[in-house]
């Protein structure tokens, strides 16, 4: 399978319609988004869901996100939009929030696990939207790697990770967030952040005037909020700038591959540890977080430091999913 290029201009319509066909008879299409790269289907056809879920390896009882070309196809997917959603989709889409609704009574059981709810995003690309609207209808898409994994933000990673299960790869280059949507459950009587993403704390505060609770161990089946997922092969256990050069040096007698992961600059490290640069602050931490996990792997480590920014802005979304990524593993190295 090769990755489709959104440019040069010859190649970009055939490539859209490629993929339109592929999704209308139940074929599988990866996309770009502003987050992460998408493994799409139509989200009306069980049979092509099903074939999302095998190929994922994700179990049937977890939700995707159904992706819209406009918030005007809305109300088709949605038999019920609170005020608070109203107003988070107005000042968010296009763009990396998702908005959990009750569902209207077209959208397949395969979409929701049998919920009685849907998450829905307007994703911010203009390949994606140039899909969507080819296309006409809900795209159901989670990030476009194997259950559990780390999600790709290249269409190589997405090449690299799914091969020939996918029919097409539309290629629009590196993501430009990086980490996923922010999920905003608004289906209770208050609105509740479900994964921090691509939207921060301090934005959803602006909108809706409150703070937005991040609820966890939400009833509802949510793999992004498991604790151990958007996990590279390497252990990665969490560190702090004064303990990683001890912590490295420790690792390294034990005869393991260190990396450590942070912002630049990097702290003293012996000299056998591997640096994975983050970039300068947390947008850049964000846009380059999966692709240094994948580096890591490349690069055979078998431990990863990470040393996660400052909590605020993207920084919350990128600390969420290094815990995430450390889950159970983390406890076992502290002890
Ligand atoms: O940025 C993103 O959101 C990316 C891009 C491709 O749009 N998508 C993504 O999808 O991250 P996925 O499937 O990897 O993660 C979606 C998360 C999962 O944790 C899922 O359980 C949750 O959204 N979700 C979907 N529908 C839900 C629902 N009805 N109720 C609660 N959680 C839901
Ligand atoms: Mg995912």
């Amino acid at each position: 399978m090769e990755a489709l290029p959104v440019d040069p201009s010859s190649a970009r319509a055939p490539d859209l319609a490629r993929a339109v066909a592929a999704l209308r008879r139940g074929g599988l299409v990866a996309f770009p988004t502003e987050t992460v790269y998408g493994l799409g289907a139509d989200a009306t056809l069980p049979g092509a869901l099903r074939r999302l879920y095998a190929v994922k390896g994700r179990p049937p009882a977890h939700p995707v996100i159904v992706h819209l070309g406009g918030a005007d196809q809305l109300t088709g997917w949605a038999r019920d939009v609170p005020d608070a959603a109203r107003a988070l989709t107005d000042a968010c889409w296009p763009g990396p929030l998702t908005v959990i609704v009750r569902r209207s009574a077209r959208v397949p059981d395969e979409v929701t696990g049998g919920a009685d709810t849907v998450g829905l995003r307007v994703p911010d690309q203009p390949l994606a939207l140039a899909l969507l609207h080819q296309f006409g209808d809900g795209i159901a898409a989670p990030s476009a790697n194997r259950f559990g994994r780390v999600s790709p933000t290249t269409a190589q990673a997405v090449v690299d990770d799914l091969g020939t299960d996918v029919d097409v790869v539309l290629d629009g280059g590196p993501c430009r967030v990086g980490v996923e949507s922010t999920i905003v459950d608004c289906t209770g009587a208050q609105p509740a952040v479900l994964r921090p993403g691509g939207v921060t704390a301090a934005r959803l505060r602006e909108i809706l005037g409150t703070d937005v609770p991040v609820v966890s161990g939400s009833t509802v089946a949510a793999p992004g909020t498991l604790p151990s997922h958007y996990a590279p092969r390497a252990s990665v256990v969490l560190a702090t700038r004064e303990d990683a050069g001890a912590r490295a040096t420790a690792a390294l007698d034990d005869g393991r591959h260190v990396a450590v992961l942070c912002e630049s600059p990097s702290p003293d490290l012996p000299p056998a540890v591997v640096w994975l640069d983050a970039g300068c602050d947390a947008d850049d931490y964000a846009r380059n977080l999966y692709a240094r996990l994948r580096e890591a792997d490349a690069r055979k480590v078998d431990l990863l430091l990470a040393i996660p920014p400052v909590s605020t802005g993207l920084g919350q979304a990128v600390a969420d999913r290094l815990r995430r990524a450390a889950g159970a593993r983390q406890h076992v190295e502290a002890r």
